[in-house]
């Protein structure tokens, strides 16, 4: 009887990403089988994979053993109970030392959940964070790990050939214990969330205030990706504001509803951010943002009523789109500062054991975030494994030195032009309070105390006190 020759790696879930990862680690020589409900995703993989090694099949008992021992199973199914019905599915047919990766993006406490589950059954399950979207899966993610040792090590060769390289690293890391690889992920999207908002108030007050056409804020943006803001946010908004559109042949920007959608991850990390006890207004700002473009016919009844002035300002294009580049370059830093300072401060929280330094090395490349000031606040890690904050490092001090003044001047244009700039704002009123010895918080304690005698703490003498307001 023909011996069934085994294969090295199994997914479960042959959508977009699913069956681009796969093809992928076939490019680096290991034979895969791949599961799906939908035929149409079967034969896509099949064709796609040409003449190597990949077995497809509907049926779970086949797909398992498929599978050399250790088997090595990874998910790519949407996040929530699809992942739970697919470990129930498989369990019926794993074995002991066989692993599950959950490469999706799942809520940290469900992966916690999970590895509870399938303790006691000789089976690990792993959470992974995967960035960088279907060409990342297909030619290099970045890979954020939580778990163990040990069964890191099991994964450690496919996960490492996979991954995005920068200057020959590879952009994989086991990052702490248990969910912290979906947690890391997590913030990575808050991350994202943010730079995405302070990209679209750029546009908006280049366009708006500073009359540019879709040609010159491609042409500023392409600028900006040649110099310090170089980042693949950055490189494809300039590619964005000149692709036609299909049908009118105009430019595909302007025929796009300005109503943006959100799956939920920044909006996670927010709402963690808040549990954790972690100031986060600049990512805040970007989840509110897309809350408010949502309700657009709102926004247009108000528009009736409160008609937006527009000042003539005096500043020529030039000026205006290096001005913009400073804000958001000082921008993208006090957004790395909440994202990185919350990572330090769950990795408390959770007992993750978060390496700040693997971190910030698996950004660089592969991810929605990676960019050329990643460098720097990598090194800034490299320099001191336990820096708090990333703007007490002095590449970042001068970096921050020499850019907020430009962002004083654009909020001041913005606001007394009245184009709503959030995520600037914040950036900026984040900086300015982190950086303030006394906040007018005291006037919050004596009002706290005067109608709900909460008492309040003295800067001139230690204990708790209590007045009798007048
Ligand atoms: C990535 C992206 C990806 C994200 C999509 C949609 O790292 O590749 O962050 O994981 O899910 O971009 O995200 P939203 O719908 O929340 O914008």
């Amino acid at each position: 009887m023909r011996k069934i020759e085994l294969h090295d790696f199994g997914m479960v879930g042959l959508g977009v990403m699913g069956r681009n990862f796969l093809l992928n680690v076939l490019d680096h020589h290991f034979s895969v089988s791949g599961l799906d409900t939908n035929d149409q995703q079967l034969i896509d993989l099949k064709n796609e994979a040409k003449d190597r090694k990949v077995f497809v099949t509907k049926d779970m008992k086949a797909f398992v053993l498929s599978l050399k021992k250790p088997r090595k199973v990874m998910l790519l199914v949407p996040a929530g109970k699809a992942v739970d019905h697919v470990i129930e599915a498989l369990l019926a047919f794993l074995e002991k030392g066989d692993i599950i990766i959950d490469g999706g993006n799942s809520y940290y406490s469900d992966t916690d959940r999970r590895i509870q589950r399938l303790k006691g059954t000789g089976i690990t399950f792993m959470g992974i964070g995967v960035s960088g979207g279907a060409k990342g899966a297909r030619f290099g993610p970045s890979i954020m790990v939580g778990g163990n040792k040990g069964s890191y090590n099991k994964v450690k060769k496919i996960l490492e050939a996979v991954s995005a390289k920068h200057k020959g690293k590879d952009c994989v890391a086991l990052l702490g214990k248990a969910s912290a690889g979906n947690y890391v992920k997590m913030v990575h999207n808050g991350i994202e969330y943010a730079m995405m908002q302070l990209i679209a108030e750029a546009y908006d007050i280049l366009q708006t205030i500073g009359g540019l056409s879709n040609q010159e804020i491609h042409q500023a943006f392409n600028k900006y990706n040649k110099g310090k803001l170089q980042s693949f946010l950055i490189e494809i908004t300039s590619k964005i504001f000149i692709q036609k559109d299909s049908f009118t042949k105009e430019d595909l920007i302007d025929k796009i509803l300005d109503k943006a959608k959100q799956k939920g991850t920044g909006k996670w990390t927010s709402q963690n951010a808040l549990d954790v006890g972690v100031s986060l207004p600049s990512i805040n700002g970007s989840v509110s943002m897309r809350i408010l473009s949502s309700i657009k016919s709102d926004r247009e009844a108000l528009s009736k009523i409160y008609k937006p002035r527009l000042l003539k300002q005096k500043l020529s294009k030039n000026s205006l789109v290096k001005l913009i580049g400073d804000a958001l370059y000082f921008s993208f830093i006090m957004v790395f500062e909440q994202g990185l300072y919350l990572l330090a401060q769950a990795s408390k929280e959770y007992r993750y054991e978060l390496d700040m330094q693997k971190v910030t090395s698996v950004w660089r490349n592969g991810c929605i975030i990676r960019a050329a000031i990643l460098e720097k606040i990598h090194q800034a890690y490299i320099h001191d494994p336990s820096l708090k904050h990333i703007i007490e490092d002095k590449s970042m001090v001068k970096e921050i030195k020499s850019t907020h003044n430009a962002i004083r001047k654009v909020l001041n244009l913005s606001i007394s032009t009245g184009v709503p700039v959030l995520t600037f704002s914040a950036s900026l009123a984040y900086f300015d309070a982190i950086r303030t010895e006394r906040l007018p918080l005291n006037l919050t304690q004596a009002q706290r105390d005067y109608f709900g005698s909460h008492g309040f703490n003295r800067n001139d003498m230690d204990g708790a006190f209590h007045a009798i307001w007048e």
